[in-house]
């Protein structure tokens, strides 16, 4: 049975999609049968793994509408398989937001898989719209990467509050596994404040501590990862921790009683 690891903060630009990317790479480089799912009309991640939004025939907000969604998947150059999003994706999740309910879009969308795939991860647009709502939702564990400052910080906050709303109304069993500290310009005392206070304000682990480099933007514009394009990199190297710590909390999820369905 596949897990469903959502990477998600309301807050832009603070490196959902390269860690979602970067994730997807080392797993599916590891032998795991990956799935990413492009959640954003912005369409970044389908770029990022090099896949022309354009090109695609079959988008997330075609299977959203009913379409097979198995026919919307499509491979990439770091391994993994890939959900495809493209502009349309803002129509499609107005249209989820007036269904009767909305939270259980991307639980059903993942259906198919479940026994198809050993890891999802999904990649969330900055915003508290019906398709994150839906993410968290149907997660079994939530990634929140965050910037080193105090804005970033704040953000973790929010992203929190969302969690608490998502487990009382509709998935009790979603996991927050931590933060991942993103574009961190060396060790500068503001930076080591802001993630000493994370385990005691939130209750978190910081997961890993992934380096601001040049090599994350230019690997992205050339459709791979930077663990792939870069793999000597310190940014790559932080991923790959990620990756390990991440899944061996997912794996220690299996000893508990599994959930018996995968909507709410
Ligand atoms: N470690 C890093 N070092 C340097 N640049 C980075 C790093 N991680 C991400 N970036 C760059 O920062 C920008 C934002 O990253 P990304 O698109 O992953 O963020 P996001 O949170 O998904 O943004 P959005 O909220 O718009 O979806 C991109 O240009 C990306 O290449
Ligand atoms: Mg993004």
């Amino acid at each position: 049975v596949s897990r469903v690891v959502v990477v998600a903060n309301l807050k832009g630009g603070v490196a959902k999609t390269t860690t979602v990317a970067a994730l997807g790479a080392v797993w599916a480089r590891d032998g795991l049968r990956t799935l990413l799912v492009d959640l954003d009309a912005q369409a970044c991640l389908t770029y990022a793994v090099g896949v022309d939004p354009d090109s695609v025939d079959v988008t997330v907000a075609e299977a959203l509408r009913g379409s097979p969604v198995t026919g919307a998947v499509v491979d990439t150059s770091d391994g993994p398989w890939l959900l495809p999003s493209d502009l349309d994706l803002a129509g499609a999740e107005e249209e989820v937001g007036r269904w009767p309910k909305p939270h259980a879009a991307v639980a059903e969308l993942l259906a198919p898989f479940v026994d198809v795939v050993d890891v999802v991860v999904v990649d969330c647009s900055p915003s508290l719209g019906p398709l994150t709502v839906a993410a968290l939702a149907g997660a079994d564990a939530l990634v929140v990467p965050m910037t080193a400052d105090i804005l970033g910080h704040r953000a973790v906050g929010h992203v929190l509050e969302t969690v608490d709303q998502v487990r009382r109304s509709v998935n009790p069993q979603l996991r927050v596994l931590g933060v991942v500290a993103t574009m961190v310009d060396g060790r500068t005392a503001h930076a080591r404040e802001v993630l000493a206070d994370v385990p005691e304000r939130f209750g978190l682990p910081v997961l890993a501590v992934v380096p601001r480099s040049v090599r994350v933007a230019e690997s992205a514009a050339r459709g791979r990862s930077i663990v792939t394009a870069a793999p000597r990199s310190h940014a790559a190297a932080a991923y790959r921790g990620l990756a390990s710590r991440v899944l061996q909390d997912l794996v220690g999820e299996a000893d508990d009683p599994p959930r018996t369905s995968s909507g709410p």
